[in-house]
């Protein structure tokens, strides 16, 4: 075991794009576990757009991450101590805990890492952990999609996004990705068997809506809010629904956020806005993975992991979420 352990900890609150003073990488003490806990070290970090969300103290559906604090994150860890028994040296396990080489786990927060059939640990982690089930639940509880209809997400070649166009697929309806790239479009459609892309930073997104929607939209799965929101909204058919998972096109704001234009088309085509944290259906895991996993084997589910390499590089490789350099699910890989 090394001698020294590596944690970054927040020294405060970022203002725009988090800048390299936001946060310190500490040499601290590796912890030593208490009676019903291990401690564990970090193989992978899960690098998450809402962990700009955690940094600031805005309205959030969990405390902010205080000052001094050691920055939260999803990981995936090694076992290397344990007074516990249903843990021992060499189990993987993943769960909330923080940006740590080596840190204390407890069951409150995280779990072992059930048996992987085959899928590597990363795939596994980055699919398993919070993106699928978001995918998962987000297009079939709220979106309640159904086959014939038109799906539209943002973000589309992302984590969470380019899972939602393939369940779409899988449930037989049309999928329609926006990307900010060119490269990201063809890939979700050559690769991962979106029908349409639009590459929403060159292209006028309300006619590319029309051209690739000729039916209009059903399922709007939002995932940035904000000008492609509004565009989506425009073009809505009645009763269509949008699951609310992510506004990362504003969670850099430094001023106030203008409310959607194409408000008034919630009332007009009665349209369900709901959204939702993937938190409130851990109690539903199950049902998710084991649905992911099938597709999967099947090989109608691809994911892909964008890996980045030690645990210095956690924050400029952050950033990249937020100016569209990553593909797929964005991980660093610590140990
Ligand atoms: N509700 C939940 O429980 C839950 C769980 C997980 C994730 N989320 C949310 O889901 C969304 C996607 O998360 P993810 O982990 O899958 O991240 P991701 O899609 O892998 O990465 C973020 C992507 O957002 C796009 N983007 C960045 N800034 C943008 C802007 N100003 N306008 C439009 N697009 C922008 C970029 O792609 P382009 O190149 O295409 O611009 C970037 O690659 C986020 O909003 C996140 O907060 C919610």
């Amino acid at each position: 075991m090394a001698e020294v352990n590596r944690v970054w900890r927040l020294r405060k609150r970022p203002v725009g794009m988090i800048g390299d003073d936001v946060l310190s990488l500490e040499q601290e003490q590796i912890p030593e576990p208490s009676d019903g806990q291990f401690v564990f070290r970090m193989n992978y970090l899960s690098l998450d757009p809402t962990n700009r969300i955690w940094m600031s103290d805005m309205d959030q559906y969990m405390p902010p991450v205080a000052i001094g604090d050691a920055m939260r994150g999803i990981v995936c860890g090694t076992v290397v101590k344990s007074s516990n028994a249903g843990f021992v040296v060499g189990d993987i396990v993943s769960g909330l805990g923080t940006w740590a080489e080596y840190q204390v786990g407890t069951t409150a927060t995280v779990g072992k890492m059930g048996p992987l059939g085959g899928v590597p640990v990363a795939d596994a982690f980055g699919l398993f952990a919070a993106i699928g089930p978001t995918a998962y639940f987000g297009l079939i509880d709220i979106g309640a999609a159904k086959a014939g209809e038109t799906v539209v997400v943002s973000a589309a070649a992302g984590a969470v996004g380019s899972v939602v166009g393939q369940i779409a697929k899988i449930k037989g309806c049309r999928a329609v990705g926006l990307a900010g790239s060119d490269a990201k479009c063809k890939w979700i459609v050559d690769e991962l068997g979106f029908d349409a892309a639009i590459n929403y930073k060159t292209e006028n997104l309300a006619e590319a809506l029309k051209r690739t929607c000729p039916l209009g939209i059903d399922i709007y799965f939002d995932n940035v809010g904000g000008d492609i929101l509004d565009a989506c909204l425009k073009q809505m058919n009645l009763k269509g629904r949008i699951p609310l998972c992510g506004l990362i096109s504003q969670y850099n704001a430094t001023g106030e956020v203008p409310g959607p234009k194409n408000y008034p088309m919630i009332l007009m085509q009665r349209l369900k806005v709901e959204g939702f944290i993937i938190l409130d259906y851990a109690s539903r895991y199950p049902e998710a993975i084991d649905a992911l996993a099938q597709w999967m084997q099947q090989g109608k589910l691809k994911f892909h992991v964008d890996m980045h390499e030690g645990m210095e590089n956690a924050v400029s490789t952050l950033r990249k979420l937020y100016t569209g350099e990553n593909q797929g699910k964005l991980m660093l890989h610590v140990a």
